[in-house]
């Protein structure tokens, strides 16, 4: 499946590191829509997650890359829109195998006190790693959609 979109958003804490991705992204030239924030003041990372998760969710070859101080709020809040599956990754593995197991659809990232090669290595990875489709994976991860759906 052609990846078509990417979707950025990150908080105050997120923010330089956003700044930098889309950089890279350029030079790389990969193509990505930047939902804000747009400066280090405060705000709530719950509004960019959940702005990013609802363009994913309506766009089933589009990805989304949320950055916080660890990642986690971002995942947190992007796992509560249906059909989003996010992570929070902090290393080459996680990233990889979440996308080839999970099939995640959105990648949290860490902008506080962490390398930006290590940055550049997870999403590389998360964004070239396909879905397996093996069966068992597909199964389980259509038991998360059934209770999404029908909470059972
Ligand atoms: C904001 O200080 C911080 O809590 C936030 O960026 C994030 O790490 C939450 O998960």
């Amino acid at each position: 499946m052609k990846l078509k979109k990417i979707y950025m958003g990150a908080d105050h804490a997120g923010f330089e590191l956003k700044e930098k991705l889309k950089k890279y992204f350029d030079k790389n030239r990969i193509s990505y829509e930047d939902l804000g924030t747009n400066s280090e003041e405060s705000v709530d990372y719950p509004d960019y997650a959940l702005a990013v998760a609802q363009k994913v969710s309506k766009n089933k070859n589009a990805k989304g890359i949320l950055i916080c101080g660890t990642g986690t709020g971002m995942a947190i809040a992007a796992n509560k829109v249906k059909g989003i599956r996010a992570v929070a990754a902090y290393d080459k593995y996680s990233a990889e195998m979440s996308r080839r197991d999970n099939d995640a659809n959105v990648l949290g990232l860490r902008g506080r006190f962490f390398p930006f090669e290590k940055i550049k290595k997870i999403v590389d990875i998360w964004l070239e790693t396909p879905f397996s489709q093996k069966a068992r994976h597909k199964r389980r991860i259509n038991k998360i959609k059934r209770f999404e759906n029908h909470g059972s």
